[in-house]
C-alpha cells in the first residue's frame, strides 16, 4: 500500500479570479485576494470521493461528486492515481454563484490543492491544473483555464495550450489595484458563451491582438499609458454587455474616476476595473452608484492583483 502524508485532514483556500482581463479571452486571468472558496478534505478508508457538506454562499449546488466542480476534480485525480483510500470534501463557498468571479474554478482548485496535501508524494501545480480543469468543464461546458490557472498559481496569469498548458505569471505594476463590483444578479457562463459569434472580423482580430500584446508589454515595462491604451476588448465585451444592466454607465463611471480600464469579469455580471491605488475608492464609488441607478445593489472589493494563489490554510 502506498505511503500516506502526515496529515489526514486539511483545508485549502483558493482565491476568486477575473478571467479574460478584457483582452485575453480564455487565456488571461488574475486573482483577487479579497474573496475565495475553502475546501476541507478528510482521508477516508473507502476508496471513493464524497461530498459531505456545502456551506457559505452556496445556493443550489450538486452534492454528487461527478456533478460538482470540486468533486469532479478530485475524482479525476483519485482515478488517475488509483488511490487505495478515499476523500471526503466539505466545501465552503465564499464566491457568489454565477457571478463571473471564478467560483467553480476556485472550488476545483481548492479541492485539488487540499487533496494533494494528503498524498505521500505531492504533485506539481501543473499536474494539479489538469485535474482542476476536469472540474471546470462541468461548470461551463467548455475547456478554458483562465480562472483555474490564476487561482492555482496566483497573480496575473497567461496560459498557452490546453493539453500541455504553459503557464506564465506576468508582473503587474506595483501601484495598480483591481476594483471588483458584483451586482446582485446571476449570469450563467454557459449562457454568456452561447451568445458569442463563432467568427471575428479581420479588423477586430488585428485590434484585439494589438491590445493583448500592448497590455502584456505594458505590464512587463511598468508602462501605465500602454496598459490604458490597450485595455479595450473589441470582440467579446460588445457582444455580452447587453446582458448586464447598466454596463455602459458603470464603465463610464469607472473611467471618469480615473480607471486605467474597465470590463466584464469573466462571463459577468461582475465588472472589474484596474486603477492606481489612490484612485480606487472613487472608481469603486462611481461603479456602485451606477449599478444602483439601474436598481442593482452590489458588493465591491478593492484588491491587490499579485498573490500566491491557492494555499493550505489548516493545519
Ligand atoms: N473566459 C471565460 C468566458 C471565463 O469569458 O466565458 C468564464 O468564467
Amino acid at each position: 500500500m502506498p505511503k500516506k502524508s502526515a496529515y489526514d485532514d486539511v483545508t485549502a483556500f483558493a482565491p476568486a479570479t477575473v478571467a479574460n482581463v478584457a483582452i485575453g479571452f480564455d487565456i488571461l486571468g488574475h486573482t483577487v485576494e479579497a474573496v475565495g472558496d475553502r475546501v476541507r478534505i478528510k482521508r477516508i478508508e473507502a476508496p471513493e470521493v464524497r461530498i459531505c457538506s456545502i456551506t457559505g454562499v452556496a445556493g443550489e449546488l450538486p452534492v454528487e461528486p461527478e456533478r460538482n466542480t470540486a468533486g469532479r476534480a478530485v475524482q479525476a485525480m483519485h482515478q488517475a492515481l488509483k488511490l487505495p483510500y478515499g476523500f471526503e470534501l466539505s466545501i465552503d463557498k465564499g464566491i457568489p454563484l454565477s457571478s463571473g468571479m471564478g467560483g467553480s474554478a476556485a472550488s476545483a482548485v481548492a479541492a485539488v490543492v487540499a487533496a494533494n496535501a494528503l498524498l505521500a508524494e505531492p504533485l506539481t501545480r501543473l499536474q494539479l491544473l489538469q485535474y482542476a480543469i476536469q472540474g471546470e468543464i462541468i461548470a461551463s461546458g467548455a475547456v478554458h483555464v483562465d480562472n483555474i490557472a490564476p487561482s492555482l498559481f496566483g497573480g496575473l496569469v497567461l496560459t498557452v495550450g490546453i493539453d500541455h498548458p504553459r503557464v506564465k505569471q506576468i508582473p503587474v505594476p506595483k501601484s495598480v489595484r483591481c476594483v471588483l463590483v458584483h451586482p446582485h444578479m446571476q449570469l450563467a457562463t454557459r449562457e454568456a458563451r452561447a451568445i458569442l459569434k463563432a467568427h471575428v472580423t479581420r479588423s477586430d482580430f488585428v485590434w484585439q491582438t494589438a491590445n493583448l500584446a500592448g497590455f502584456i508589454s505594458g505590464c512587463y515595462s511598468n508602462d501605465l499609458d500602454m496598459i490604458r491604451e490597450s485595455f479595450d476588448d473589441v470582440v467579446i465585451e460588445p457582444q455580452r454587455q447587453s446582458m448586464i444592466p447598466g454596463f455602459g454607465e458603470v464603465k463610464q463611471a469607472a473611467m471618469a474616476a480615473g480607471a486605467l480600464g474597465c470590463s466584464i469579469s469573466g462571463a459577468g455580471p461582475t465588472i472589474f476595473a484596474w486603477a492606481e491605488t489612490h484612485r480606487t475608492v472613487a472608481v469603486q464609488a462611481g461603479m456602485v452608484a451606477a449599478f444602483r441607478a439601474h436598481g442593482l445593489d452590489s458588493d465591491a472589493w478593492i484588491s491587490v492583483i499579485e498573490n500566491d494563489g491557492a494555499r493550505i490554510v489548516n493545519p
